[in-house]
């Protein structure tokens, strides 16, 4: 794709990466993503914000080919999707300079071996005129790594924000056109990357409030021409209120704990306690993350084998823990053939939560009727928590 004019020169360069479904290893692309770079030409000084995904680096090479001077590269994140073509870029300008915090040049340097002389660090608050532009780097740690920064654009009032903001979606549509097609990609996102940091998140965007934003320009994802429709939602994940919510990741061998697990949807849909389930041989784990950004309850259903929980409720469980959600209570549920450490090695998995743990229903073989009156009982227990919470 050309490069796309946003404002006088500002341009959008960048890849649509339509086909990718999977990043990192693991995180699931429905709508596959984009890697937003940006062009900003000041009277006197030029710029490139970012660069993209080396696989897509010819993309941003070609985009670039009337482009005769770079003077400065900001580097506002030093993961690769964001910074694997600087030394690219670096080669074809070669008199080009490197600015980043002080944190992503070492990160730069260790990931890209980009020579240290190439490097400009700039303060958190440090500007830089382009002449009849400038340039405000904002430093906003944990969106998602300690390095990260953003920048402003202060004549223009754009904030270049790379992660911070951004969703996975490819689209030729340069701006957020209808807010609700973008909320779940947004949520999507922050429940993957953005969730484990949500307190050091919520520092960033306060420190952003006293800058007057006409618009954001994320590194994924579309521009958002109205910002405060996804600071709002950042503030809701963040800080909004759980939801009278019920989150059952679970696995099943031989049908118990499916028996199981369906008894005890029913048994909490009755109490008037939403329920979002998961197979988790067939589930999206992003649609399970963004469950639980503001699900009040976490149940894991899993049967027992080789002793332990199922490998997949390992799975569920180990990511619940790495993405800290503000869940507030857990409980397990499942079927076993002979004994085992099912609920102890779950239990043992979880530090990061800070839940109250629900007492557990296990049962021998297929669930008789006492396992089904423990659900109801397990039903009941939710629903009283979340109604004494007033979870909505
Ligand atoms: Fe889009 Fe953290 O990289």
């Amino acid at each position: 794709m050309l490069a796309r004019k946003i404002k006088k020169h500002i341009y959008w360069m960048g890849s649509v990466d339509w086909d990718s479904r999977l990043f990192d290893s693991l995180i699931p692309l429905p709508d596959g993503t984009s890697y937003n770079a940006y062009l900003i030409e000041g009277s006197e000084k030029t710029v490139l914000l970012d660069t993209v995904n080396p696989p897509m680096a010819s993309e941003l090479m070609a985009q670039l080919e009337g482009v005769s001077k770079i003077d400065y590269i900001v580097s506002q994140h030093a993961e690769q999707d964001h910074s694997g073509t600087i030394p690219q870029v670096l080669e074809k300008y070669p008199d080009a300079k490197v600015i980043s915090t002080p944190k992503a040049k070492g990160m730069l340097i260790d990931l890209l071996q980009i020579p240290e002389e190439f490097f400009i660090t700039v303060k958190d608050g440090e500007a830089l005129s382009l002449g009849d532009k400038t340039l405000k780097f904002i430093y906003a740690p944990w969106v998602h790594w300690p390095e990260t920064m953003v920048t402003y654009l202060e004549e223009d009032k754009i904030l270049f924000s790379c992660d911070f903001f951004g969703s996975h979606i490819a689209t030729t549509d340069l701006y957020v056109t209808d807010d609700s097609r973008i909320y779940e990609p947004a949520k999507r996102y922050f429940a993957e990357i953005m969730m484990p940091f949500r307190s050091v998140i919520k520092k960033n965007l306060d420190k952003l409030a006293p800058y007057d934003i006409d618009m954001i320009a994320p590194g994924h994802g579309q521009i958002f021409p109205r910002p405060a429709f996804i600071m709002d939602a950042y503030r809701d994940w963040i800080l909004g209120p759980l939801r009278n919510t019920v989150v059952l990741p679970y696995v099943t061998m031989h049908e118990s704990t499916q028996q199981m697990v369906d008894h005890l949807v029913s048994a909490l849909v009755e109490k008037d306690v939403r329920v979002k389930k998961f197979n988790l041989v067939v589930t999206d784990i992003g649609k399970l993350a963004m469950a639980l950004v503001d699900a009040a309850t976490i149940v894991v259903g899993t049967p027992t084998v080789l002793a332990g929980p199922h490998p997949y409720a390992v799975n569920a469980t180990f990511l619940a823990n790495a993405l800290r959600p503000k869940t507030k209570f857990l409980s397990i549920i499942g079927s076993y053939g002979w004994g085992g450490k099912t609920v102890e090695t779950l239990a043992g998995m979880i530090p990061n939560l800070k839940v109250e743990v629900i007492d557990p229903v296990l049962c021998k073989g297929v669930p008789a009727e006492s396992a089904f009156k423990a659900l109801d009982d397990l039903a009941a227990t939710i629903a009283q928590k979340h109604k004494e919470h007033d979870f909505i």
